[in-house]
């Protein structure tokens, strides 16, 4: 590692060649409907309205920065991958994306299970009411008392995820006297063609128990044979913000592959296979992301297929959407506080937010979109880089967009498809308070989540 010391971050003498920018698009105030929320639209005077509600009176209302969510966009895609599945496949959305009760009951209405990773995302779950048989509880290191509560509310299926969990499980469900019906999550060494950080079935990681060298068939004969497991499947998640169906193919093939090695070996035929998670959505116009029906068939192709080679009955599919259902449904709006021109290079855009309601960008290099949107402006454009207001040189929100070269203080624009891990991944940096979610829909707005209070940051401080 490099001690000598460079100017204040990585990041900061990044000077890309001329032409190294897509070129404008030809019209600023126009909102790709590809990465806007569904009822997202300008009105004739220019102001952006989200369920029937104009930002600038959102604004007033809710405060800045905050997120707003279109519940209408929500359910129609939860249940849309819900009627692509159909009733021989289950959608679990996976809570981590973005959760609260709001989201939980929505969730519940239209038919979904959901999959949560933490003590703190269960409590949500069976708070709002969520029946536990349709809870999936993930995670690579439960507590003792997670496990516990899991198997006390009677959660649907605990994916285990390594060894010591394997008997850990066992002897807790066996010391409540129950049988813990769960899945064992392999990795099938599939990078998929992803972020680095984010990927997450090849095998030199933290995730799950290696189809390599028998692992995953070691993992299935002890679970087999202890009397607290009620095994039913095999569990595989291959990354983040995919767009290629060939990491699936591959996966669900090795998934097969293991499923007929276990009816050789055991005589049983495990009935389920989860395919996890991990959907591409559009951040920005060059994304182009596939439907969930194209998707439940490719999915349900490649199982059938796998099955009928190797003389088995085709298992239940699940999958584990977060992003592609919450991801485009929100956008964050800010209010613009200063706005710094560099000659020739870029003009730096300071908004009330950052890092502290968006890390992705800092975190894994995100590209996003932004929009002026409390009014449509013809100005030229203006190359912008939208930044937060905390005390980090890489406390960057949008790399690289256009916004119109007329932007003041006190504009509002828009950044969106923030609908998954931005509230979720949310933090306190420099003591910022962590912005509200609003559904909006049918001219109606209400808090879901409510914007953080000094009073709450002080509560935890017990001096
Ligand atoms: N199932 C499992 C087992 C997972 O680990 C994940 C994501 C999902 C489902 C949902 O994946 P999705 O469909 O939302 O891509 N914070 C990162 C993503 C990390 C996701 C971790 N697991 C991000 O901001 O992109």
């Amino acid at each position: 590692m490099s001690r000598s010391a460079h100017p204040a971050g990585p990041r900061h003498a990044d000077v890309l060649p001329e032409g190294h920018y897509s070129a404008p698009p030809a019209d600023l105030n126009a909102l790709d409907p590809k990465v806007w929320a569904q009822t997202v639209t300008r009105t004739p005077d220019g102001v952006v309205t989200v369920g029937g509600r104009e930002v600038t009176e959102l604004a007033e209302e809710f405060g800045t920065p905050a997120y707003f969510l279109d519940e209408t966009d929500f359910r129609a895609r939860a249940r849309a991958w819900r009627t692509a599945f159909g009733h021989d496949a289950d959608v679990f959305y996976a809570g981590k994306a973005f959760l609260s009760r709001a989201v939980v009951r929505w969730l519940h209405e239209e038919g979904l299970n959901l999959d949560v990773c933490s003590g703190g995302e269960l409590a949500t779950a069976l708070s709002a009411g969520m029946p536990a048989d349709r809870i999936a509880f993930h995670g690579n290191n439960k507590s003792t008392d997670e496990i516990t509560k899991a198997i006390e509310s009677g959660v649907g299926r605990i994916v285990l995820d390594s060894f010591q969990e394997i008997v850990r499980v066992a002897h807790i469900a066996e010391s409540l006297g129950k049988r813990q019906r769960v899945q064992i999550r392999v990795t099938v060494g599939v990078e998929a063609h992803t972020h680095e950080f984010i990927a997450t079935a090849h095998e030199d990681q933290k995730f799950g128990i290696a189809l390599a060298d028998g692992q995953a068939a070691e993992a299935v004969r002890r679970a087999l044979a202890l009397d607290g497991l009620e095994l039913v499947g095999i569990h595989s998640h291959i990354g983040s913000q995919i767009f290629d169906m060939a990491g699936f193919e591959v996966a669900a093939r090795r998934v097969v592959k293991l499923l007929a090695e276990v009816r050789d070996e055991h005589g049983v035929e495990l009935p389920e296979i989860d395919l996890g998670g991990g959907l591409g959505i559009a951040y920005t116009s060059e994304d182009d992301p596939r439907e969930p029906h194209e998707i439940a068939k490719a999915l349900s192709e490649i199982v059938t297929r796998e099955c009928e080679a190797a003389r088995l009955g085709t298992p239940r599919i699940s999958v584990e959407p977060g992003r592609a259902i919450v991801g485009p449904t929100a956008f964050t709006l800010y209010e613009v506080g200063t706005i710094k021109p560099l000659d020739g290079l870029r003009t730096y855009v300071s908004v009330d937010g950052g890092m502290s309601d968006n890390i992705r960008t800092a975190l894994y290099d995100a590209e996003y979109s932004v929009a002026l949107v409390s009014r449509a402006s013809d100005a030229e454009p203006m190359l912008a880089r939208v930044v937060g207001k905390h005390c980090e040189s890489g406390d960057i929100v949008v790399r690289d967009a256009f916004l119109p070269a007329d932007l003041a203080p006190g504009d509002l624009i828009a950044v969106p498809a923030t609908g998954a891990y931005c509230r979720s991944m949310a933090s306190n940096y420099n003591h910022a308070l962590r912005p509200p979610v609003v559904a909006v829909r049918d001219g109606e707005a209400r808090t879901i989540v409510r914007r953080e209070t000094e009073e709450d940051l002080l509560r935890l401080d017990v001096g």
